[in-house]
Order: structure tokens, then C-alpha cells, then sequence
């Protein structure tokens, strides 16, 4: 079985955890695209771990690779695979598998990444991880992929044909060009470090696939943050929609048998772009607070807002889900009522579908519905029954508004506080 996970919203819908829960009956968890500007906390116990590019299905038996639509800052990877070993859990290379093809995070584009949002006149509020130059240098046929790096006469080489272009570019940007060469013999150590992990991914999968194994493809991010799809600018550098699984993954989509949308019971957004129903008062505030809604990779403030019908309607038609899991239901415990975005106005009609360009989604209005709320603390619930009616009734709204069946009920953060509806 193939499954294809991916955000509907802004990112930080809670995949971490739903991968985390649905991998316990997966033999593989792969992730297909961006890289450590996502972050995922997977809470087990007392125990929390957030992980920004090892697959969040560390947790279980499942193999993990990184897939080559990935870009990788093998800073941050063997700082992980260090972090889970002293925690007791060891990434072996019969655990974790990374692409050979991989595109290498240098530190000439996290510098570039900085130098170029400082200058924009219109900031996108990037995670400032480098993300938007290596993807760059995959496009334009510059990048260093993991092969490189793990040989370091292969590496050395490129190096010497990438720094001048690269020291030219960080000067012009008005930064230090030093950096493009200081970190070579970091870098070179990493190869090393990371070349027992090197795999064929795209292989890797066809043949668990021809064994009938279970394979799930994690996204990062979410829909309205893909590169074509998204509200651009205000966008990642990769695809983020489930189709994209296929085509960064080398895996064809006659081979996928399910699509999972996680999708949060309220939307929240880091960094610039429109957000129609942002609450920037009480209730802002009091989503940020309950949710916990600072950013897992930056640690941001999240802008937070009620749930956007439109916006999780374009992620239904963008992703094709057959199931939805619906996360973070508890943080709306105590608002009465609870609005619900069905439509905006824009230019004197009211739509149920958003605008293509960003520039016209800032100019809409949303349009509620009021629908009544619950006081009841429901984070101990065991059963989709045992919640009030009111939450019972505010989850089959959206189910109704989205006309995808809503499979998964979040509760609270940990592993055990899900409802299978
Ligand atoms: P970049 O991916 O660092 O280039 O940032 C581009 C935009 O995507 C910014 O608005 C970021 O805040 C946003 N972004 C990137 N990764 C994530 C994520 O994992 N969750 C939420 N927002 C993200």
C-alpha cells in the first residue's frame, strides 16, 4: 500500500504526530520533499521530539529514508541522528536511508537565504534555513548533491567550480564571501559521516511496493505553501500536494492507494501572506496560547485564525484525499460560539472557492457561520462518542463543508489522545 500524507493548510497541522501514529503500520516512512525549515513534534510519554528532516516515523520499526526532492543540511541531520542516539534510539544506516541525489544545504545559501530576505522590499518571512538557494542550484544544475559530498575529491571539485560564482553572488548581496570556503573541511566530514546512509530511493520503494509492503510519504509544509499552488509569493521553494510524492519520489501514481490530508481545526500561518480570517485579538491570542502555536523550527508566534472552508477546499481539490485527520480539536474548548469561514466576499460576490492570486485573497472577506461550542474538557476522550455533541457537531460541519470523510480525531498532543472516527 502507498500512502501520500500532506498538510491542507499553512503547514503545522499536526503531521508529525499523524505520521507518528499511522507508521506503526507502515514499513517505510519517506519524506519527498523541502527540508529542516519543517519541524514535527512527536510526543511519546514524557517524552518530546521535535525533528526537522529525519521522518517523524522514528519512533516505530519503520525504515526511513530521505527522499532526492529533499535538500538537506547535514549540519542539522547528524545534529538529529546525534539527539536521538543519546535519547536511546540509534539511526543506523538500516534505519535511515538518504537519497544519493539529495541536495546539499551549503552554507553560502542560508547566507544568501538572509542576505536576500533583508533586502526584499516585500519580506516572505522565510525560515531563513537556506531552503529557496539550494533548490535554486538543483534548478539551475549547480547544486551538491549527497554523492558529491560523500566523495571529497567529487566534492572538492565542484567546490572549486561553485565558489567564485558563489563568493561573487554573497558579495553582491552585501555579504561575506568568506563563508563560501570556510566551511569546505566542516563539510567534507560530513560526507563522511553520512555516506554509509547513501541509498537509492526511488528503487528502494518500487521494490517494497512490488513486495506489497507499506510505504507512507510524509509531506512538510502544506498546500498553500506549495511553489505553484500556494498563495505565491508567499510560498516554499518545493511542491507540497500529494502529486508531488510521486514525481520527487520516482514512484508512479498508478501506485497510490490512499491520500491523507491533515488539517487543523483552526489555521495558523508563520511568516508574510494572507491569511482572510486571521484573528489578530482575544481570540488569536487565545488560540496562540492554548495550541501552542509558536513555530516548532524558529520559534515564531503563529498567526492563528478560524477554520478557512474555502482555502481547505482548494487542498481537497489540489490533493485528492480519500481521508481527512482533523488535529488539534481540543484548543477550541471554551469558545462559544465558534465561527466557521464558508465563503468570502470579493468584488461585490460571495465565492466558496479562493482567488488564484495572493493579491486578491488579501482583499477578501470572509463570510461566517456561527456554530456552538463546548466547555467540556475532551483531551481524555477514547471514543468519537464520548465527545459533546457540539464538538461531535462542529467536526461533521467541516466533513460536510469539505465532502471528505474525517477518519482521525485529534485531542491533545500526545500519541494516545486520537479518535478514529
Ligand atoms: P522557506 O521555506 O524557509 O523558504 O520559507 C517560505 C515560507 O514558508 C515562509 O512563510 C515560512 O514561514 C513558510 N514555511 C516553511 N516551512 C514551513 C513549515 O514547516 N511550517 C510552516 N511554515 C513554513
Amino acid at each position: 500500500m502507498f500512502t501520500i500524507l500532506t498538510g491542507a493548510q499553512f503547514g503545522d497541522e499536526g503531521k508529525g504526530k499523524i505520521v507518528d501514529l499511522l507508521s506503526q503500520d507502515y514499513d517505510i516512512v519517506v519524506r519527498f520533499q523541502g527540508g529542516n525549515n519543517a519541524g514535527h513534534t512527536v510526543i511519546v510519554g514524557d517524552d518530546t521530539y521535535k525533528l526537522h528532516l529525519i521522518p517523524s516515523g522514528v519512533l516505530t520499526d519503520a525504515r526511513l529514508l530521505i527522499g532526492p526532492g529533499v535538500v538537506v543540511d547535514p549540519r542539522v541531520l547528524i545534529q538529529e541522528i546525534e539527539m536521538l542516539k543519546s535519547a536511546g534510539i540509534r539511526v543506523t544506516p538500516e534505519k535511515l536511508g538518504i537519497d544519493a541525489k539529495a541536495s546539499i544545504i551549503m552554507p553560502y545559501h542560508i547566507e544568501m537565504d538572509k542576505l536576500r530576505e533583508q533586502r526584499r522590499t516585500q519580506k516572505i518571512g522565510t525560515t531563513a534555513r537556506g531552503i529557496g538557494f539550494a533548490y535554486i542550484d538543483k534548478i539551475s544544475r549547480d547544486e551538491v548533491r549527497l554523492a558529491d559530498l560523500a566523495h571529497k575529491n567529487d566534492f572538492l571539485a565542484t567546490m572549486d567550480e561553485l565558489a567564485p560564482q558563489k563568493e561573487r553572488a554573497i558579495l553582491d548581496l552585501g555579504g561575506d564571501p568568506d563563508v563560501v570556503r570556510d566551511s569546505i573541511p566542516d563539510y567534507t566530514g560530513y560526507g563522511a559521516i553520512l555516506k554509509p546512509y547513501i541509498t537509492d530511493v526511488s528503487y528502494e520503494l518500487n521494490i517494497a511496493l512490488n513486495h506489497d509492503m507499506n510505504v507512507l510519504a510524509e509531506g512538510a509544509q502544506g498546500a498553500h505553501l506549495d511553489i505553484i499552488h500556494g498563495t505565491q509569493k508567499y510560498v516554499t521553494s518545493s511542491s507540497t500536494v500529494a502529486g508531488s510524492a510521486c514525481a520527487y519520489l520516482g514512484v508512479g501514481p498508478k501506485r497510490v492507494d490512499q491520500v491523507i490530508g491533515v488539517v487543523k481545526a483552526y489555521i495558523t500561518r508563520v511568516g508574510e501572506g494572507p491569511l482572510p480570517t486571521e484573528q489578530a485579538g482575544e481570540i488569536g491570542d487565545l488560540l496562540r496560547e492554548a495550541g501552542g502555536e509558536f513555530g516548532t523550527t524558529t520559534g515564531r508566534p503563529r498567526r492563528c485564525g478560524w477554520f478557512d472552508a474555502p482555502l481547505a477546499r482548494k487542498a481537497v481539490y489540489l490533493n485528492a484525499y480519500t481521508g481527512i485527520a482533523l488535529t488539534k480539536l481540543d484548543v477550541l474548548t471554551g469558545i462559544d460560539p465558534i465561527r466557521i469561514c464558508i465563503g468570502y466576499e470579493f468584488d461585490g460576490q460571495c465565492n466558496e472557492y479562493p482567488p488564484e492570486l495572493s493579491s486578491e485573497l488579501e482583499r477578501c472577506v470572509p463570510v461566517y457561520e456561527e456554530v456552538e461550542g463546548w466547555d467540556q474538557d475532551i483531551s481524555g476522550a477514547e471514543d468519537f462518542s464520548d465527545l459533546p455533541a457540539a464538538a461531535q457537531g462542529y467536526v461533521h460541519r467541516i466533513e460536510d463543508l469539505l465532502g471528505v470523510t474525517i477518519q482521525i480525531v485529534s485531542v491533545g498532543p500526545k500519541r494516545e489522545q486520537v479518535l478514529f472516527v
